[in-house]
């Protein structure tokens, strides 16, 4: 597997994660069950920025870009759809925000917005996630030359480089994740 093979597959991991405990809180929304607003917070800013910042950028201006550039006609479909539920994600988490926002203020109708909000949030993200893994990252390694995949793999190692900057965002966000794996993982049984 390559670098950005690599990088790529531990980053999806890490947000396959991350929505699991969305789906989780969701059905505790759903079912009128206790919810922790701290937690619900640390997910909404994790996915507010972590996709943004870290992991959109590597896809759509490395890896999709060179795809597009070899061969439009075999990958511009699924690349189109791809950016497409990029913006569409970015949407869907912003109102997700506000419907947090509203639920801890305690407004009415507010924990069923979230929770419709938090549940399909999370399926759409596992859907995106088997998108990429199985149909667009096999037509990268069907069009992608030697040549590519190391200017790709180059472009990853220093982003990754935290010697380059972005160390203490990236600490960051290992922390948030770390948080809500911790504090979001159902209880035996469920
Ligand atoms: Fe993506
Ligand atoms: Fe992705």
């Amino acid at each position: 597997m390559r670098l950005a093979q690599r990088v790529l597959a531990r980053e999806h991991l890490a947000l396959r994660a991350v929505a699991r405990v969305v789906a989780f809180e969701a059905r505790m929304l759903q079912e009128d069950k206790p919810v922790d607003g701290g937690l619900l917070q640390s997910i909404v800013d994790y996915v507010t920025e972590f996709p943004d910042r870290i992991h959109h950028p590597k896809e759509e201006d490395h890896l999709f870009a060179r795809m597009r550039a070899r061969n439009a006609g075999l990958c511009g479909a699924v690349l189109d759809e791809l950016l497409d539920e990029h913006q569409k994600e970015e949407k869907h988490i912003a109102e997700l925000g506000r419907a947090l926002k509203d639920f801890l203020a305690g407004a009415d109708g507010a924990r069923q917005r979230l929770a419709d909000l938090a549940g399909s949030y999370a399926f759409f993200l596992d859907r995106h996630i088997d998108l990429e893994n199985l149909e667009a990252f096999p037509l990268a390694e069907k069009v992608l030359t030697e040549e590519d995949w190391a200017a790709i793999d180059a472009a990853f190692a220093e982003n990754d480089d935290p010697l380059a900057g972005g160390k203490d965002e990236k600490q960051r966000f290992a922390e948030l994740h770390r948080r809500i794996l911790a504090l979001g993982a159902p209880p035996p049984g469920l």
